[in-house]
């Protein structure tokens, strides 16, 4: 079917009927609100909102139209929700695909006949004996797990897997190659290596990552991986996320661990709420999927963790993104794996007494020095400032500048000045940090107000008046075209209609805009009255806006 087919059913689709149908919805202003159906809560944070066709729990963050609704409630596939909105909708869906999605459905298809390819040659194929022998014995893999898993096997053949999926299953070369199966005409990519099948969290096949064995020469990549193709998309990933979602969603959160072989014997030892990063930094796309399931995640990575810094990051990342992120520190086993098999008991302790992201990298930073020298001091001051200043949340800031002021012996002033120095802005980005201490909270709630109470007459924003760019592109946009928005605008405004459901006074909005807009002018100008003094057109311009301020 062709996407113009989705959107016929989607825009056939009443979605508040829809999810009436499965829970209870009230009217809220502009919006319907009911209780989150993916969460226990007992007062109402879901939303919906007709306008747009979309809902959002403000408790869980799950979010979505009516597709991805019935997907989440109901476990539908896409497709299978797609047929079955077109039947209630009358919509007669036809078999023309769009070429993006036939380039990754066809892809998928043709993993799944390497997969049984893999498959065979593992349990059935003579040399498969010995590296089924080196998963069970030597990586203490159990049956079981190597079915669930759909482990496989690729023969040390050049040719092999070519020739089965082109005679056998009249597959055509240039699309085995389209789907990342092949290095050079014909010469099998993962060729003599263990096959983890890559699934996304529907269960498609996308790619493949092989594994060397203990045999084979050894100067080669432990890993290779699938190249990207339009069906797999590397910083997507969350291996094994297919098998443990649905765990990670009722025990709200995630233990993420680095590689195939840690996720499945955490698995294995009872862990069910386990995915794994595959050996590189969380991004942003896998954290935004996994905030689709639980807001909480439990890091449990090797133990040199805090010295990579794209780790550090994607963590921090996380937190930006409200996350609660901990972080396990594995005792006497070198990873998850090892103390999965090695000591499961000790290996959950671990888990279970994870620290908070900035305790650990904390901890680690005073590891390193001496804090009872004053060089040691100086060393950790140097690292931990910085660290110190990420912290969004005021509140946890300033817990842990009194926590580290009180390691190292100093007052908490101390601590806060050092802050403060690297925070001055320098002159050129003064423009960014002149609002510092003016409620930037407030206004971002008062410039979304604006705009959902006002897109009906959007020519009336006094978009001088308007400081967020993506409010402002919002209104450039429906200033020349209609709804729908773009894509990239779409998302981030549904969130603004369905955070702000009551249908407010514009002209009030307005004036408190006006209000603070002249506040933060004359917050400016006192720093530099301060500065520069005895300036007078400085003072001026102070009491005339003052005087403005006054008649609003
Ligand atoms: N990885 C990778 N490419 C590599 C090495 C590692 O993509 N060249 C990823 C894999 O996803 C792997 C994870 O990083 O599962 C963790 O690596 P590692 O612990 O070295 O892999 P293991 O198979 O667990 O090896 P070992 O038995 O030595 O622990
Ligand atoms: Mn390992």
């Amino acid at each position: 079917m062709s996407n113009n087919q989705i959107e016929e059913v989607k825009n056939k689709t009443d979605i508040v009927s829809l999810i009436s149908e499965y829970i209870e919805v009230k009217k809220a202003g502009r919006n319907y609100k009911a209780n989150c159906p993916f969460h226990g809560e007992k007062t109402p944070s879901f939303m919906i909102t007709p306008e747009l066709q979309m809902y959002k729990c403000f408790g869980c963050s799950r979010h979505g139209d009516c597709f991805t609704f019935l997907e989440e409630h109901e476990g539908m596939e896409f497709s299978e929700a797609l047929k079955y909105l077109a039947e209630k909708a009358g919509v007669t869906l036809t078999l023309v695909k769009n070429e993006e999605s036939s380039e990754k459905e066809k892809i998928i298809e043709i993993n799944k006949s390497a997969l049984n390819f893999y498959n065979y040659a593992l349990h059935d194929h003579p040399q498969g004996k010995r590296v089924l022998e080196y998963l069970k014995a030597t990586r203490g893999l159990s049956d079981e797990s190597i079915k669930r898993f759909k482990i496989g096997y690729s023969p040390e053949s050049y040719d092999a897997l070519a020739n089965y999926l082109i005679q056998k299953k009249k597959l055509n070369i240039n699309d085995l190659e389209k789907a990342g199966l092949l290095v050079g005409r014909g010469i099998d990519r993962f060729r003599g290596r263990v096959i983890f099948p890559l699934t996304d969290h529907r269960e498609n096949i996308v790619g493949f990552a092989g594994r060397i064995l203990p045999w084979a020469m050894q100067d080669m990549a432990k890993y290779i991986n699938s190249p990207d193709t339009p069906a797999y998309h590397k910083s997507h990933i969350l291996y094994g996320m297919d098998i443990t979602k649905s765990e990670i969603r009722d025990k709200k959160y995630a233990v993420i661990v680095e590689g195939e072989l840690d996720m499945i014997s955490s698995y294995q030892a009872g862990i069910r709420n386990v995915i794994a990063i595959k050996g590189s930094a969380l991004t942003e796309d896998q954290l935004r999927l996994i905030a689709r399931f639980c807001k909480k995640i439990v890091l449990c990575l090797d133990s040199d963790f805090a010295g990579d810094e794209a780790t550090k990051r994607g963590a921090i990342m996380a937190v930006n993104m409200d996350f609660e992120v901990k972080v396990a520190h594995i005792k006497n086993y070198k990873d998850p794996d090892e103390a999965a098999r090695g000591n499961p008991e000790s290996y959950k302790k671990d888990i279970d007494e994870a620290a908070s992201l900035w305790e650990f990298l904390i901890n680690q930073i005073f590891s390193k020095y001496d804090s009872g020298t004053g060089s040691g001091k100086a060393s950790i001051s140097k690292e931990i400032i910085p660290l110190l200043r990420l912290i969004q949340d005021k509140i946890v800031q300033s817990f842990y500048i009194e926590n580290v002021a009180r390691k190292l012996s100093v007052p908490t002033e101390a601590v806060l000045e050092e802050i403060a120095k690297i925070s001055i802005p320098n002159k050129n980005n003064s423009k960014i940090s002149e609002y510092k201490n003016v409620d930037k909270n407030r206004r971002q709630l008062l410039e979304e107000k604006l705009l959902v109470n006002s897109v009906e007459k959007i020519d009336l924003i006094p978009v001088d008046l308007i400081t967020s760019e993506f409010i402002k592109k919002i209104i450039n946009y429906l200033s020349k075209n209609k709804f729908p928005l773009p894509k990239e605008l779409e998302e981030g405004y549904a969130e603004m209609v369905l955070a702000n459901s009551d249908n407010e006074n514009v002209d009030l909005i307005i004036k408190e805009l006006k209000t603070l807009q002249i506040k933060e002018k004359l917050e400016e100008i006192g720093k530099r009255i301060k500065k520069e003094e005895g300036n007078e057109d400085l003072l001026k311009e102070f009491s005339e806006l003052s005087k403005k301020l006054s008649t609003l």
